[in-house]
């Protein structure tokens, strides 16, 4: 009896992970109550007084936008939309009454043929591409929303708009992946993630997806950088003990970039970031959610069996 209890009381915090499933192995009921939680957080009014933000769905792009050149090109870059995706998901079930995990879009089998992936289905998926010349989305069940943010940094009333783009989309493929999954140090592997694959689902679907700044006007966005973690995951997964604490880059994000508008003089110069003692990106580096969720370490987030993170990626 004594044993049992002192075993329970220094068990691994851990214990029921999660299940984070692929899109395509959902079910048609389970892929709506998806799709229909997201139109929810559409619908929520704004509640955090971010620039613009007008719905629940706008703040947690905020997140991105207020700080695109702080969080890419920079070592908190997987860890960071780790957590945004955690923050998305948390969203979904405490305010929308979601009760499935945040699902992955296992990119590899679409590669090279995004055109013809059914997570772009009209009726169980996020509708297809933008219409010649708008470019807005014409289908599907987010055809009419109005992104309030973006393209980029402005503020103005928009659709979703869409470019598939089949060869960019080849970056998404299986050789990509396994090329990063190769790299022995997160040095290595945080940029060859950010490179290809990273590239190919945004630059794959074109239009609000491919702006490195206001992406999340998209909700593929979040079964995109899904995947991204995934592969993240699987990455430290091969030497976990190491990789669960294995962080290091600049913090320090550059001032432009091709696919990322120009920053505007409103949004602070990236100098540094808050939780570093100086220009390489620790442990103790600050994960700014924005008041969507509490701010993290990247500590924090490195174990997705850590204690606070308690997920896992069901192979497709
Ligand atoms: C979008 O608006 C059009 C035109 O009003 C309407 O036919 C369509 O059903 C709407 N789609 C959705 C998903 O609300
Ligand atoms: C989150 O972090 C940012 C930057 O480090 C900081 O300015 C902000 O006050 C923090 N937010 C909360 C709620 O602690």
């Amino acid at each position: 009896m004594f044993l049992v209890l002192a075993c329970s009381a220094i068990a691994a915090p851990c214990e029921k992970p999660e299940k984070r499933r692929a899109w395509h192995t959902l079910s048609n009921p389970e892929k709506l109550e998806y799709l229909n939680a997201e139109l929810c957080l559409m619908k929520k009014p704004a509640t955090l007084g971010l620039p613009g933000a007008k719905t629940r769905f706008d703040e947690l792009q905020a997140i991105h936008a207020l700080q695109a050149f702080a969080t890419h090109f920079v070592g908190a870059f997987l860890p960071f939309h780790r957590l945004m995706m955690h923050t998305h998901e948390t969203a979904l079930r405490n305010e929308c009454g979601y009760t499935g995990y945040q699902p992955y879009w296992h990119e590899q089998k679409d590669a090279g043929k995004f055109t013809s992936s059914e997570i772009l289905d009209a009726t169980y998926g996020f509708g297809g591409d933008g219409a010649p010349g708008s470019g807005c989305i014409t289908n599907g069940p987010f055809a009419n929303y109005t992104n309030s943010l973006g393209p980029g940094y402005e503020i103005t009333n928009h659709c979703i708009n869409r470019r598939i783009n089949n060869f960019a989309s080849s970056g998404s493929a299986q050789a990509q992946v396994d090329n990063c999954l190769k790299m022995t140090t997160f040095a290595t592997a945080w940029p060859c993630i950010e490179g290809r694959p990273h590239s190919g689902g945004h630059g794959g679907i074109g239009g609000q997806m491919q702006n490195g700044v206001s992406s999340p006007g998209d909700p593929l966005f979040y079964l995109h950088h899904t995947w991204l973690d995934k592969i993240f995951w699987d990455w430290q997964a091969k030497d976990r003990q190491k990789r669960v604490s294995s962080i290091g880059g600049t913090n320090i994000g550059p001032e432009s970039s091709p696919g990322f508008p120009q920053r505007p003089s409103n949004i602070p110069k990236p100098t540094g970031a808050a939780g570093d003692p100086g220009t390489t990106t620790t442990l103790t580096h600050v994960l700014n959610m924005y008041g969507n969720s509490p701010n993290k370490t990247i500590a924090d987030v490195l174990d997705i069996q850590g204690g606070f993170l308690c997920y896992e990626y069901v192979e497709p």
